[in-house]
This record gives C-alpha cells, structure tokens and sequence, in this order.
C-alpha cells in the first residue's frame, strides 16, 4: 500500500513541469529509502508545496530538497508553438477574425507578417500596430483576394520584402444573414466566390512559393458552424 502510494506520487509529480530536485546529503532518512522510492532523487517539481508534499509523505524536512542546478530544465510545452522567424500572410487581416489571430502568430515570435485585404486604412493601421506591439516587420498589400493576378503579384512582392512565406490564413470572406428563399442568386455567388474560390486561388498562389522554397508550410482556411446549422437570428423552416 505505501509503496503503491509512492509510485502514485513519484508519478504525480513526474507530470509537473518544471525543475528536477535531489534530497540534500544531509537527509539521511531519504537516502536510507532508497530502495522503497527508486528513482526519487530524479523527481520533477514544479512548485516549492511539491517538494512540501514529497517531504511530508517521506517524513523529511521540506529544506532537504534544494534544487538541482546542474539538470537542464525541461522543455515548456508552449515552446512547441513558438515562431520564431517565420513568415505569415494573412487575408482579411485588419480585423474581426483575422487581427487576433494576426495578433497571437506575432506574439508566438514572426519575424514579419502580411496584411492583405480591401481596405486600406484598415490595413495599413493594424500593420502599424502590429509593428508598435510585437515589432515585427508588417506589410499591408491592398487588393480584392477575387483578382488572381492581385494576389499571385502580392504573393510575389512579399517574398520580396519580407523574404519567404511559411504560414497563410485565409480569414477574408463575408457573410449575408437573409433567409435561402429571399437570396438573390448574385449575392450567393459573390459569397461563394469571396470565401470559396478566393480561398483557392491565394492558397494556390502562396503554395507555389512554399513548393519552391522546399520548407513545406501551413495553409489555414477558415470555417464556420454557419456551414451546416443556422446559428445567426434566422428562422429554421
Ligand atoms: N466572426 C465570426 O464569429 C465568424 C465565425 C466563423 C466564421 N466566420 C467567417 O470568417 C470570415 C471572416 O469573418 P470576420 O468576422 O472576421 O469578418 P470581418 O467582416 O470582420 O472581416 C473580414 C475582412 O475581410 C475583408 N474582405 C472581405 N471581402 C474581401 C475581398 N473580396 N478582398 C479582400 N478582403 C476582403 C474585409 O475588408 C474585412 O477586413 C467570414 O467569411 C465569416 O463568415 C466568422
């Protein structure tokens, strides 16, 4: 029973992420359990209570565990998510959807990020403050993601300026709340063309300088739940 606790704890605490601990010489009653905890002395703490509750259950002082400074620490989990010098480009970037997300690829460590869409004021004051917030090196391109020749030129020009494409966003779209009977067949092609067939032409167009460049890449479409159930003020029928 006590050991089965043991294991349970020395597992417990594995899980924690942060600094490894070993007793101090001076605590004999630890080192003379070695055999019931192999293993312990490589225990991973996070918190000093951690080291508080390995003590209380081994019947020892808290102080006799110090931090071992000599093991590296281990790897944060968000590390993992860092972005260190990558590229991203990200349509219909000033705002709603698109400026978060443009917001937490710049925190996550870009080292540029491109803003394309329609609206120029927009554009070219959320690059600024992109700039002023993560100083990362932020370029707004002006077009409509319709105009193929648009956004093949864009792409082009960011490979220019800001040296490479690794990630693309496609958060451009638009979206008309009016009931299926009463839609105008315009209105639902030019939806389906903003949020669909744009989508595929700047994938395409950004894909081809990832292919080139040989670095593979990241291509994000966004959906929506709007897409299979009505979610926004409308009558189901
Ligand atoms: N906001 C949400 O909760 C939500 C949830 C799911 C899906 N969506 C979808 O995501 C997309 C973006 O939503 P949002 O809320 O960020 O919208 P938004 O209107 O806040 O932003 C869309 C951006 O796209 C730009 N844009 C529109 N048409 C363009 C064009 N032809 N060329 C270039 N830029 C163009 C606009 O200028 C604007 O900056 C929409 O398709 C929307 O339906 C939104």
């Amino acid at each position: 029973m006590y050991l089965a606790f043991a294991r349970f704890l020395h597992l417990r605490i594995a899980f924690t992420n942060g600094h490894r601990i070993t007793p101090s010489p001076s605590c004999r009653r630890i080192r003379g359990s070695r055999g019931i905890f192999p293993g312990y002395s490589q225990i991973a703490v996070d918190e000093r209570h951690d080291a508080a509750v390995v003590a209380e259950v081994l019947k020892a002082p808290a102080e006799s565990f110090t931090p071992a400074t000599t093991l590296a620490p281990r790897k944060r989990v968000l590390d993992m998510f860092r972005l260190d010098g990558r590229v991203a480009v990200i349509t219909g970037g000033p705002r709603g959807l698109g400026y978060p997300m443009a917001e937490g690829l710049c925190a996550a460590g870009l080292s540029g990020i491109a803003i394309l869409d329609l609206q120029s004021d927009l554009g070219e004051s959320a690059c600024e403050q992109l700039y002023s917030e993560y100083g990362v090196s932020a370029r707004f391109y002006r077009l409509d993601v319709r105009d193929e020749g648009a956004v093949q030129n864009a792409m082009e020009s960011i490979v220019r300026d800001l040296g490479k494409i690794d990630i693309l966003i496609l958060s451009a779209g638009v979206a008309d709340h009016v009931h299926a009977e009463n839609y105008s067949p315009a209105k639902f092609h030019r939806v389906i063309d903003i949020n669909l067939n744009a989508s595929f032409v700047c994938a395409q167009a950004a894909g081809k300088h990832m292919i080139a460049a040989g670095r593979g890449g990241s291509i994000i479409f966004i959906g929506s739940m709007s897409g299979s159930i009505v979610s926004i003020c409308l009558q189901r029928v």
